[in-house]
């Protein structure tokens, strides 16, 4: 996918998010700090939409790689479904009005209570990931004298071709079922009252650039549906996931989407298949900025360090997948200034702790502050409160205006929940 960024922009040689300064935020909110750009989340989600238009898409907003109610919400005005992978993330999207039948309940692990909780709300669809769910959900669904939807996750054993912490469709993973055991698995279905078979769900990975394992998983789904159309299995659905990955890199070529959405709408329309997907970091994470300020610059005997307010408590993308994120000025430098490789590093205890390495960029000074970009998506979602470090706020710039959608921890939510023994009072 094109890597939008016409909400950022210079003026005055001051960057900001659809025409909100960001110095303005900062002063306002103070800093680290993420910043949304409600029109961006918008545009991501309509270009979705009007790829795969033939096929008239469920659009399940994948809400595991951001989740704040207020990004929820534009995308529920927008007419979105939802992807949750825990009650807890059904819970959210529920607060905000949306009805379960636009919700998948996804996910590897679910507990029985999550299923009960899931039923009783009435969910589309459950993406069922292994027999031993399957039996679990089946005991489950009758005991609630209910039948579950589910759409069976098979593992099309594709390469991605992404890396290898969110590669998902090969065989050595932990995802879906291997065709031979959801074969077995859709035969057994036929002897569970408790469960209804809709469909199945194939989702190979994130963060693909390249429409090859697209196509692939496509001609494996194909023939697969071929084989149980031939055995008399009637399919509704088909789900086809998520994880079309976006440009990082100014130099990454985006996926071509609209070629993806060509193949997987000729699918679903041979077989005359509802077609699901579950898109997240392609919605949200261009449309998000973390926004940090240097503290100090620090002169290496390799090169300079600037260190940030910032860290991988906020953003471990770098540190978990080598991922690369651009970092932008936020006060655009003169074109005369020297430009050196410097490494963003955060306050924290780790090696790991960096935002760059060896970035090439005109080396700011204290005070400034930098925009570190594409930091929509499993970045605040992500984020923890090691070393005794509040989570930031986070803001949505909508209609012009900044508004406050996750207030700053305090130090007090920072041991709200611990506990001290009486005896060591
Ligand atoms: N559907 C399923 C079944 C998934 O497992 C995922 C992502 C999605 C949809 C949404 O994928 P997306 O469109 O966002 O690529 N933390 C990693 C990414 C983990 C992805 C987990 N599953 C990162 O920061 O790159």
């Amino acid at each position: 996918m094109t890597n939008q960024k016409k909400f950022l922009r210079y003026d005055r040689n001051q960057l900001a998010c659809d025409g909100v300064p960001f110095a303005d935020l900062a002063g306002e909110f103070g800093t680290p700090l993420f910043v949304y750009s409600a029109d961006a989340i918008r545009g991501n989600y309509r270009r979705i939409r009007q790829a795969f238009a033939a096929a008239k898409p469920l659009i399940a907003y994948s809400v595991k790689a951001n989740s704040n109610g207020a990004i929820i919400r534009v995308l529920r005005d927008e007419g979105s479904g939802f992807d949750v992978v825990s009650a807890n993330e059904m819970d959210r999207v529920l607060m905000t009005g949306v009805s379960a039948d636009r919700m998948i309940f996804a996910g590897v692990g679910k507990t029985a209570d999550e299923m009960r909780r899931a039923l009783k709300a009435g969910v589309k669809e459950f993406n069922v990931e292994s027999p031993a769910e399957a039996v679990r959900l089946d005991e489950v669904a009758r005991s609630m004298k209910t039948t579950a939807p589910v759409a069976i996750r098979i593992n099309p054993e594709v390469d991605a071709r992404t890396h290898r912490h969110i590669t998902t469709g090969k065989k050595e993973n932990k995802f879906g079922m291997s065709l031979e055991a959801a074969r077995g698995l859709i035969a057994a279905i036929g002897g569970m009252s408790g469960l209804r078979l809709d469909g199945l769900h194939a989702h190979i990975g994130s963060q693909i650039l390249s429409d090859k394992p697209h196509e692939e998983a496509v001609g494996v789904v194909d023939a697969f549906i071929g084989d149980l159309t031939a055995k008399g299995h009637r399919l509704r659905t088909l789900n086809f996931g998520g994880g079309f990955g976006i440009a990082y890199r100014d130099d990454e070529k985006p996926l071509d989407l609209k070629g993806v959405a060509k193949i997987v709408c000729g699918l679903v329309k041979k077989h005359g298949l509802e077609l699901i997907l579950e898109p997240g970091r392609s919605i949200i994470a261009p449309a998000g900025v973390f926004l940090t300020k240097v503290e100090y610059i620090k002169r290496g005997k390799a090169h300079p360090f600037v260190i940030v307010d910032g860290a991988m408590t906020e953003m471990i993308r770098p540190a978990l997948y080598d991922a690369y994120h651009e970092i932008r000025p936020v006060a655009k430098p003169s074109a005369k200034s020297a430009r050196e490789k410097a490494d963003v590093v955060g306050p924290v205890c780790e090696s790991g702790d960096y935002l760059a390495l060896q970035r090439e960029m005109a080396v700011p000074q204290s005070g400034d502050l930098l925009a570190v970009l594409d930091a929509g998506a499993y970045c605040s979602a992500m984020s923890s409160n090691y070393n005794s470090r509040p989570r930031p706020a986070e803001v949505l710039v909508d209609g012009g205006a900044a508004h406050l959608i996750r207030k700053r921890e305090t130090r007090r939510d920072l041991y709200r929940h611990e506990v001290v023994p009486s005896h060591l009072e």
